[in-house]
Parts: structure tokens; sequence; C-alpha cells
């Protein structure tokens, strides 16, 4: 038994309750769960929730580490395992590394930049220098000329876990209000109005000509790869019928009630940001990401911009919805998004489940990561 680590005197959160209780590790898998007082020699947590680690599908925050300012760009390596290190620190131990393939106003990638991307953190992980695991996550902007070269490309030389086709067209889907799409792309870009109005009218002409080629020719590469898929900001029943049609797995950030709701029946996993939650309301001015859940119909929380607001927003949506329950909300950080993915490995307190854990104290309605264990090694 030497090769097995036990941590007692916590309170474990398990799919649909909250025990207090041990887990005993070995060979980075959970072989034990139990209620109650431990074996002798094990690990004290103190009386700290135990969780499993957390599955975080959608974050750009590798842009921001990649891209410090605007026309900086940080040493790759460096912006690598600092974005790394930030996750780990979040009590994420599984990540889907957004790479967007595809040139978009606010987001002009350079040449192979994705491919680039998906190579270094390949290397790094390949000698051991992450601390989490990293899956890769290509969104497609679906409109974009260079869309498929760019998806190809990475597609060629990495398995990919995640695609998601995203149109951001003016005056559909996110940016149904042309207002709030001029406000998005002219903070972002700095163009002035008469600049944004002939991008504007360039946007339409190459949804015209891309959006029903580019999609199903994308549609195409996940299916003959069995990668999963995910829709982006569904707004109406139509948009939902197309993912539905393309055996769509996640609803990415719906923007109405109506179509998340029907994308939950229709069991495509609804992901909204967790950013959202803690700040009570989309950036876009859309749905908000605690309406869904409290209508009963979010099944994800994607930390999007901001790692630490996956754990946060979980925490949130238990202390704020009467009846909704810890173990609801860690669902949705953990084992939803591992399962909509096809990952059965990991997500779940549970014999046979990845030695993937969370510590973590809630002082003051604030949920505090004391330590993090990949593989049952301690990372943080
Ligand atoms: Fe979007």
């Amino acid at each position: 038994m030497s090769n097995v680590t036990v941590i007692r005197n916590a309170r474990l959160v398990l799919t649909d309750e909250i025990v207090e209780g041990w887990v005993a590790l070995s060979d980075g898998v959970i072989i034990e769960v139990g209620r109650g007082a431990a074996p002798t020699g094990s690990y004290d947590a103190g009386g700290d929730l135990l969780l499993p680690g957390l599955i975080e599908l959608h974050t750009d925050h590798l842009e921001s580490h990649l891209r410090p300012r605007p026309k900086v760009h940080w040493p790759m390596r460096l912006a690598i395992l600092a974005y790394d290190m930030q996750l780990a620190a979040s009590g994420i131990t599984t990540v889907f590394d957004s790479v967007r393939v595809g040139n978009d106003a606010d987001y002009t990638p350079e040449r192979s930049e994705a491919r680039n991307i998906v190579d270094e953190i390949a290397a790094l992980h390949g000698r051991g220098l992450l601390r989490i695991d990293h899956r890769t996550h290509l969104r497609c902007e679906i409109c974009a000329d260079d869309v498929l070269e760019g998806a190809r490309e990475v597609m060629d030389a990495h398995r990919v876990d995640l695609i998601s086709l995203m149109d951001h067209t003016p005056g559909a889907r996110q940016f149904a209000n042309l207002d709030a799409w001029r406000t998005y792309y002219g903070g972002k870009s700095g163009l002035p109005v008469s600049e944004l109005d002939r991008l504007m009218t360039h946007k339409h002409d190459l949804f015209a000509r891309n959006y029903a080629r580019h999609r199903k020719a994308l549609v195409d590469l996940a299916h003959t790869n069995s990668v999963a898929i995910a829709s982006h900001d569904d707004s109406t029943p139509e948009h939902v019928r197309e993912s539905i049609a393309d055996n769509v797995r996640v609803a990415e950030f719906p923007t109405s009630e109506e179509s998340a709701r029907l994308s939950h029946d229709s069991s495509i996993s609804v992901l909204m940001g967790a950013p959202n939650v803690v700040r009570g309301g989309s950036h876009s001015g859309n749905v908000a990401a605690e309406a869904l859940a409290r209508a009963g119909v979010l099944d994800i929380l994607s930390s999007d911009y901001v790692p630490a607001a996956l754990l946060a927003g979980a925490f949130e949506l238990a202390r704020r919805i009467e009846g909704y329950g810890l173990p609801r909300a860690v669902r949705s950080v953990t084992v939803n998004p591992a399962r909509a993915c096809g990952l059965t490995d990991r997500g779940e307190i549970a014999p046979g489940q990845a030695a993937d854990l969370l510590r973590v104290r809630v002082v003051d309605d604030t949920p505090l990561v004391r330590e993090v264990y990949r593989n049952g090694q301690r990372i943080i």
C-alpha cells in the first residue's frame, strides 16, 4: 500500500451530494472513496471542500498572454508557461486551449499562428513542463476566406478535440444589435466609424460568399476526424436546427433563452461564460447565464476570458439560486464539460476516475484554491 495516498477530513463534492470523508489515490487514479474516519497515515485536508479538478472548454485567455498590449507580441513559450500556471492556480486541471483560425476584425492571427501555438504547447507537454492537461479547441471563424486552410494546417499536425463554428457577422447572433457590434469591434480595433461601416459591408459580403460552403466543409472535417463540434452564439430556432443537423455536442453562448432551451432539450450541452455569472450579465447585452441556470437549461460554465471565474462562477450559482446546490453547480465545471467532449476518465470524485482534485476553502463567500492535484501529483 506504499504507493497509496489518502486525503482525509475533507468535504467531498460528489456528483449529487457533499459528504464528509476521504479519498484514496494510487498511480494517478482515485481507487476508493469513503465516508467518515479514514485509515491511519492519511493527509489531513482540514475540513476543506474537495472537488474534481475543473475542466475548461473555451478560454481565450492565452491571447492576452501572447499579446499583453496591442501590437506587443510576448515570447510564445513564456506566454504558454504563464498561462498554464494561471489555469492551474485557478483549479483547472484540463483545458481545451482555444486557438482561432480565420481572420476576424478584432483578431488577425499571423500566418500559421494557430499551428505554431499548438506546436509549442505539444513540445512543452512532451517535455513534461506543463502542469495541467492541454487539449485543443479549434475556433473557426466560418466566413473568413482563410478558415479552411488554417483548420487543415492544425489538424494535419495535431489531434484536435473540439471544433467550434463561429459567425460574427454584424446583425446576427452575438451581434444582432449593430450598435453592440460597433461598440465591441470599434473598441477592440480602434477603427473610426466610417471604417467600421466599410468593414460591416465587407463582412456581409463574406457571409454571402462563404458561410454555407465553409460550414459544410468544417462539419465534414470534424466528422471525418471524430472531433466534437460546438456551435457558437445560436440565437434562433433555425440556428439550433442547423446545429442538430450537424450533430453539434455543445452550444456555446446561446444568446436567447429560447435557443438555449431548444439546445438543452435536444441533448446539446449549453455552455455559458462564468464571467457573465460573476458580473451578473452579458457584456454583449444578450441573455444572462444565471437566467439560464434558473431556467434549468445551463449545462456547462466556461471561464472564457478570466480563468479564476470558473470556480467563482460555480460557487455563485450555488449561492444565489435557491435549491440549486453546490454539487449541481460543480458538475457544470467538471463532469458535464468532460462528457460533452467524450472524456470519460475524469470529472468526478469516484473510483476509476483520474486523481485530479481541488481543495477549496470558502471565506466570506469567496472560494479559495488551497491545493490542486493532477493525476495524483500536487501541482499547486
Ligand atoms: Fe461570439
